[in-house]
C-alpha cells in the first residue's frame, strides 16, 4: 500500500487559535482525506509548538506558567480541530516527553559529530518572530525584517550549527528536487538567499528557561525552532516506533505559511541531512489571509473567529470556501460577503438545486427507485464525469484545490444544462421510460461521483449527499469509478444541504460589527486622558425635571464653586437619596442646555443593561480631589 504523510506547522501557543490555522490545518486535511479515498497508507500530524522566550513571555504576563498556558490553548486547537472534523492522525506537543528526547539525542549526535559547536552570539532577536537577525538585516537598524516589531539586543554563549556547511549540499538538493518547495516561485526566492551564502546559525539560548535543556550544558536551552522543526520526525515514531518512522519518512508533504519557508526550506533540511534523515519531499508555502481588506489585527480576528464561523455558515462551507476563493499559493482577502456568495452561488444554487431536481423527479417519475440503465444510453455526462476524476487528481497533486473545485463544477453546471436539454419531464409524459430511465441514471451517477470527489472538502455534507443518493455515506477507493451507484436502490431526500443566506444582510452586519470593533480598540494617549478633569463634588440640592422621568437638576459643591448639572439618575435615584452625596463630576465639559436648564458639565455613574451604578466615597474624601 502506498504510503502518504502530511503536516501542518505546530501552532504557538501564546495565542488562540485563528483564521489562517485553520486554513493550513484544513488544507493539510483535505489532502489526507484526498489522499486516503485514493487507497493511501496516510498519517497526518498536526500539535502545537510549546517552548520559547516568546511562550514564557506571554505566560507571565498571564499569570500562569508557560505549561499551565499550553495546556489551556491546546483544548481551544484540539476542540477546534473537532468542529472543523480534522482528520489528524496524532496530535503532537513539544512539551511531550518522547519529543524532548529525541531533541536531545539529536543535539548530541550533532555535538559529537562536529556539526554543534560552542561560541558566542552577537546581534538581534526578534521573539515574536523567535528569529535571530544581524545589523545589515535590520530594517531602520532597529526593526525585524519579517514582521517590523522592534528586536531586541542579545550577547550570550551560544551553540552554533554549522549551517555554513551545508551550502553547496542545499543547492544541489534545489537543483536534483525542482519540486521540492511550491509554488515554483518560491523555490526561486529559497535558491537566491542560499546562493548569497549562509553562516552559521545560533541553536541555543542562555538568558531564558523555558526550553528544552542541551544535554550535556544546562546552561543553554535548545533554540525553539530547532525543537519545533523535529516534531516531524519525532511525532512519526522516530525513537518509540520506528518501524513507524521507516514507512513514513520521508514527509511527502509539509503544508506552512509562507512567514515560515525559510525555516523549512533551508534550515530543516540542512538539520535532517546533518543528522543523516533524507529531507521532505515537499515544502508547500500558501499565501497570507486578509480580513476585510485589512490586515488581521486582534481586533479584527474577532470578525473571523473560526468558531464564529462554524456556528454561522457549518464548518462545510469554510473549508470550502477557503480553498475555493483563493489560489492555493497566493494571498487572499476574506470577507463575509464573498462567503456568503460563494454559499449561495456555487453550493446552493448549482450543487444543492441539481441534488434536489434529480432526487424530485427520481421520485414523481421512478418511485425513487435508482434505475438500471441501457447499453446504448449516452455517455456525454459518463465522459465528462471520468475527464472530472483525472483533472482532480492532477490538480490535487500539485495542492491546485481551487482548479480541482473548478473541475467539480464544470460538471455541475453540465448535469445542470443536461436536465434542460433532456427534459424528463416531457419523456415522462410521452412514455419514454428507458430514455428516462438513462437519463436519471446518468444524472444520479454523476451526482455520486461529485460528491465522493468533494468528500474530502466537505466531510458531513457529502456524507448526507451520498446517504440521500441510496450509497453509502463513507466512500472508498472503488467508489471513484463510473458505475457504482447500487442499481434498484432508493434514493431519499433529505432537507437542503445548504440554506440560502441573505447576502446583503450578512455584509451589513459585519460591517457595523467591524466599526464597533475599531472604535474599541482605537487607543488613547496619556495626553488624551489629562484632557478630561474630573473632580469630587457634593450635592446640595437635587429636584425631578418637571415632565421627565429621568432627568434630575442638581446643585453641585465643586471646592470652587457651585455648579448645575442635569443628570440622568431619575429613574434610579430620588432626590432625596442624592442630597448629600459625593459624586464624580466632569467639570470642563461644554455647557449645554436641557429642557431650559443649563448643564454645567455631567456626573458619571457606571451603567450595565438598564441598571446604573454611583460610586461610593470614603468618608474623608474631599470636595475638589481631582481623578487622575
Ligand atoms: O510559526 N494567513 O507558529 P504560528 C494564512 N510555531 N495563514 C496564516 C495566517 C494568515 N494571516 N496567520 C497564521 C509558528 N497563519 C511556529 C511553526 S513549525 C515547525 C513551527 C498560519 O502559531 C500559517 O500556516 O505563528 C503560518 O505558517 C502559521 O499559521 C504560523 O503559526
Ligand atoms: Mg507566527
Amino acid at each position: 500500500m502506498k504510503k502518504f504523510y502530511v503536516t501542518t506547522p505546530i501552532y504557538y501557543v501564546n495565542d488562540v487559535p485563528h483564521l489562517g490555522h485553520a486554513y493550513t490545518t484544513i488544507a493539510a486535511d483535505v489532502i489526507a482525506r484526498y489522499k486516503r479515498l485514493k487507497g493511501y497508507d496516510v498519517f497526518f500530524l498536526t500539535g502545537t509548538d510549546e517552548h520559547g522566550q516568546k511562550i514564557e513571555k506571554s505566560a507571565r504576563a498571564k499569570g500562569m506558567s508557560p505549561k499551565e498556558l499550553a495546556d489551556s490553548v491546546v483544548v481551544n486547537f484540539k476542540r477546534l480541530w473537532e468542529r472543523l472534523n480534522i482528520s489528524y492522525s496524532h496530535f503532537i506537543r513539544t512539551t511531550d516527553d518522547y519529543h524532548e528526547r529525541v531533541v536531545q539525542e539529536i543535539f548530541q549526535r550533532l555535538y559529537d559529530k562536529g556539526d554543534i559547536y560552542l561560541g558566542e552570539y552577537e546581534g538581534w532577536y526578534c521573539t515574536p518572530c523567535e528569529s535571530f537577525w544581524s545589523k545589515s538585516q535590520l530594517v531602520e537598524e532597529k526593526y525585524c525584517p519579517d514582521c517590523g516589531r522592534p528586536v531586541e539586543r542579545v550577547k550570550e554563549k551560544s551553540y552554533f550549527f554549522r549551517l555554513s556547511a551545508y551550502q553547496d549540499k542545499l543547492l544541489k538538493f534545489y537543483d536534483e528536487h525542482p519540486d521540492f518547495v511550491f509554488p515554483e516561485s518560491r523555490m526561486n526566492e529559497i535558491k537566491s538567499f542560499v546562493k548569497m551564502g549562509l553562516e552559521d546559525i545560533s541553536i541555543s539560548r542562555t538568558t531564558f528557561r523555558w526550553g528544552i535543556p542541551v544535554p550535556f550544558d544546562k546552561e543553554h536551552v535548545i533554540y525553539v525552532w530547532f525543537d519545533a522543526l523535529f516534531n516531524y520526525i519525532s511525532g512519526v515514531g522516530y525513537g518509540t516506533d520506528n518501524e513507524k518512522f521507516k514507512k513514513y519518512w520521508p514527509a511527502d508533504l509539509h503544508i506552512i505559511g509562507k512567514d515560515i519557508l525559510r525555516f523549512h526550506a533551508v534550515y530543516w533540511p540542512a538539520f535532517l541531512m546533518a543528522a543523516g534523515f533524507e529531507p521532505p519531499k515537499r515544502v508547500f508555502a500558501h499565501g497570507w489571509w486578509t480580513v476585510e481588506g485589512r490586515k488581521m489585527s486582534k481586533s479584527l480576528r474577532n470578525v473571523v473567529e473560526p468558531n464564529r464561523l462554524i456556528d454561522a455558515y457549518g464548518a462545510d462551507a469554510v473549508r470550502y470556501f477557503l480553498l475555493r476563493e483563493v489560489p492555493f499559493g497566493l494571498d487572499g482577502d476574506f470577507s463575509h460577503k464573498a462567503l456568503a456568495h460563494r454559499i449561495n452561488g456555487d453550493l446552493a444554487n448549482d450543487l444543492g438545486n441539481l441534488l434536489y431536481r434529480v432526487l424530485t423527479m427520481t421520485i414523481k417519475y421512478l418511485d425513487g427507485v435508482i434505475p438500471e440503465p441501457t447499453k446504448d444510453r449516452d455517455r456525454q455526462l459518463e465522459e465528462l464525469s471520468l475527464k472530472m476524476l483525472e483533472e482532480v487528481d492532477r490538480f490535487m497533486d500539485v495542492q491546485a484545490f481551487n482548479r480541482a473545485l473548478e473541475a467539480v463544477w464544470e460538471v455541475i453546471r453540465a448535469a445542470n444544462r443536461y436536465i434542460d436539454v433532456s427534459a424528463p419531464w416531457k419523456l415522462s409524459k410521452e412514455g419514454r421510460k428507458e430514455e428516462l430511465s438513462n437519463v436519471l441514471y446518468n444524472l444520479l451517477e454523476t451526482l455520486r461521483l461529485v460528491a465522493v470527489v468533494l468528500y474530502p472538502f466537505m466531510p458531513v455534507k457529502m456524507a448526507e449527499m451520498l446517504e440521500q443518493l441510496g450509497c453509502p455515506s463513507e466512500p472508498k477507493p472503488e467508489d471513484l469509478e463510473w458505475g457504482r451507484i447500487p442499481v434498484g436502490g432508493k434514493v431519499k431526500k433529505g432537507r437542503p444541504l445548504f440554506p440560502k443566506l441573505d447576502e446583503e444582510e450578512i455584509a451589513r452586519r459585519v460591517e457595523q460589527e467591524i466599526k464597533e470593533g475599531e472604535e474599541m480598540a482605537q487607543e488613547i494617549g496619556i495626553e488624551d486622558f489629562a484632557k478630561v478633569k474630573i473632580i469630587v463634588a457634593k450635592v446640595l440640592e437635587a429636584e425631578k425635571v418637571p415632565k421627565t422621568d429621568k432627568l434630575v437638576k442638581l446643585v453641585l459643591d465643586t471646592g470652587s464653586g457651585v455648579r448645575t448639572v442635569v443628570a440622568g439618575v431619575g429613574a434610579h435615584y430620588s432626590p432625596g437619596e442624592l442630597v448629600g452625596k459625593k459624586v464624580l463630576y466632569l467639570s470642563n465639559l461644554k455647557p449645554k442646555k436641557l429642557r431650559g436648564i443649563e448643564s454645567q458639565g455631567m456626573i458619571l455613574a457606571a451603567s450595565k443593561g438598564d441598571k446604573l451604578y454611583l460610586p461610593e466615597f470614603p468618608e474623608d474624601t474631599p470636595v475638589g480631589a481631582e481623578v487622575r
